[in-house]
């Protein structure tokens, strides 16, 4: 017997959802009522489920499944009729923007903090994704945030909870509980996406591909794609079995997180192909032997190359990337005549321009790749359509890159990150520089000189809808470009970074950090990074 129960509740105050839902500390969430607040809120700020189709799932980090048996009990309370669940609680965050799809649900609630560290005294993050299976827009987003601040109470469903190691269909209280397998519809959808054979003859030839799943939620994808249907070699696959706290790790697939992958790709007898893949799934590191692709490179090739893939055969209808990604799309787009659209940071601006049919590749400096198949960014898509790219091509990753490079010129790019600074400083540092913008054109930075400089702001083409002060961007004489803006993913302090990029047409083997150095220049001779933090240099370079 199940009973229904109402309980009295008051706003907790902080529940705005950032860049991708709502992220703190897995503790915060932990404290009673926190997420029952938040999870009535989505309820309440999306029109009430009564009667809805819902999937739930999440990365497996710690407090997963606690959480996922709270939203069970919560929806049948509300009188969902059916919630569609991943085994175990699992699903990547793709696999479940893909089954919102494939199953006609009117949404989903996906539970992760991404690429941040999991466990008891790190992150956890929760989200909701809209019917065709990408993450909220602002609008409704900004519903939920308003229901947070009146909730006065929430309906929660007593009673033992549901058994997720089943795969099968039952009632639980009200509604209809379907588990199922997380891997089954995606690994389905991968199939007719790209070409398996191409693959399977490209692995069978000895090709050594190594895929480091990071002790995330990719690992069961990853071995029943890549090693049992692609036949890569037992193994291939490292890393492959989820963990709570992802091996203690920190799951962000770039070269200070992956390492390890780093180290082995640049061995002399390393594999031929290493991808990595974050926590939940979405995001992609792609490198091939001595030879990292920077995101914003890896969207370019696969840009120029797409149609390779029997699922784009037919061509691009546009590509669109993050303000802040590198130009380098832009010079794919521009030689094939596609639109090319530039958004700001966060998945959830892609949606429109997937669902109006204007764009079918999208992607971010963020390591985040995807196209019109799902409406997440998706790492392991990328993989595949990087191995179906170099099985046709018959190439090595630097062959192509070299290739691309000698058609397109190179776009140098890096990302410089300063951690956990004092908010107030951060603040401050933008405040300042925002109010420098309009005097800046014309005016000597370091060696190089501003030609135009502006905090961006995106109308969506589609709906009309407008999103300022999404980061500065400063361009200079000759084509190099700073952005600066603050994460709107972290959970402690600030995160300010900035994004450097200078086109070369012709010289390709040098540094990036050399061949950057008069952009890092002028960014501190203009925001004072330096003075204002205290710090000598950024935490992190991607
Ligand atoms: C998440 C979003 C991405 C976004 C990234 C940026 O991963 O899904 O779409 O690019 O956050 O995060 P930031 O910390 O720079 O706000
Ligand atoms: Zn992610």
């Amino acid at each position: 017997m199940t009973t229904q129960t109402r309980i009295a509740t008051q706003p907790i105050p902080g529940q705005k959802p950032g860049t991708s839902g709502l992220r703190k500390k897995t503790r915060v969430f932990m404290q009673p009522g926190y997420l029952e607040n938040f999870v009535q809120s989505i309820w309440d700020g999306i029109g009430g489920i009564a009667g809805k189709t819902l999937v739930v799932g999440g990365d497996g980090r710690f407090f997963n499944e606690a959480a996922i048996q709270t939203i069970l009990k919560m929806a049948a309370a509300s009188g969902a009729a059916r919630v569609i669940v991943g085994q175990n609680g699992f699903l990547s965050t793709p696999a479940a923007s893909n089954l919102i799809r494939v199953r006609g649900a009117d949404g989903g609630v996906i539970l992760s903090a991404s690429h941040n560290p999991g466990g008891p005294d790190e992150d956890f993050g929760i989200k909701y994704n809209m019917s065709n299976g990408g993450p909220a827009p602002e609008g409704v987003t900004d519903a939920i945030f308003a229901a947070t601040e009146t909730i006065a109470h929430y309906d929660i469903q007593e009673g033992p909870d549901a058994d997720l190691s089943v795969i099968g269909e039952r009632p639980f209280g009200v509604m209809t509980l379907t588990v199922v397998d997380p891997v089954a519809e995606y690994a389905a959808l991968m199939e007719k996406l790209f070409d398996f054979k191409a693959i399977r003859d490209l692995l069978k030839s000895g090709y050594q591909l190594r895929f480091d799943a990071m002790h995330a939620i990719t690992g069961p994808y990853a071995v029943e794609i890549l090693e049992r249907r692609l036949g890569a070699a037992p193994g291939s696959v490292v890393n492959a079995v989820p963990s709570p706290d992802f091996g203690g790790g920190h799951p962000d697939p770039n070269p200070v997180w992956a390492k390890d992958l780093m180290d082995a790709m640049y061995a002399p007898d390393g594999p031929d192909f290493g991808a990595a893949s974050d926590g939940d799934g979405d995001r992609n590191m792609i490198v091939g032997k001595g030879c990292y692709v920077t995101p914003s490179d890896s969207l370019a090739v696969l840009a120029a190359n797409a149609q390779l893939a029997p699922g784009y055969a037919s061509g691009l209808k546009g590509v669109a990337r993050s303000m802040p990604t590198s130009c380098a799309v832009d010079r794919v787009a521009e030689a094939r005549g596609m639109p090319c659209y530039a958004t700001p940071t966060g998945w959830k601006f892609f949606g429109n321009l997937l669902d109006a049919g204007m764009a079918t590749l999208c992607g971010e400096e963020s390591a985040g790749t995807g196209s019109d198949h799902v409406r997440e960014k998706d790492g392991l898509w990328a993989v595949l359509l990087w191995l179906n790219i170099l099985a046709v091509k018959k190439q090595s990753v630097a062959e192509v890159m070299a290739e691309h490079w000698a058609e397109f010129g190179r776009t140098y790019y890096s990302r410089h990150d300063y951690e956990a600074i004092e908010t107030g400083v951060a603040n401050d540092l933008m405040a300042a520089l925002r109010g420098s913008l309009g005097g800046l054109p014309g005016q000597a930075a370091g060696d190089l000189v501003v030609e135009s400089a502006e905090d961006f702001s995106y109308t969506d083409p589609v709906d009309g809808s407008v999103a300022s002060r999404q980061g500065v961007q400063i361009r200079f004489e000759g084509g190099a470009r700073v952005v600066l803006r603050l994460s709107g993913t972290g959970t402690e302090g600030a995160t300010l970074r900035v994004y450097l990029e200078r086109f070369d047409p012709a010289d390709f083997g040098q540094d990036p950090q050399g061949a950057l150095a008069p952009v890092i220049k002028a960014v501190e001779a203009l925001a004072g990074i330096a003075a204002r933090t205290g710090r000598s240099g950024p935490d992190v370079i991607t």
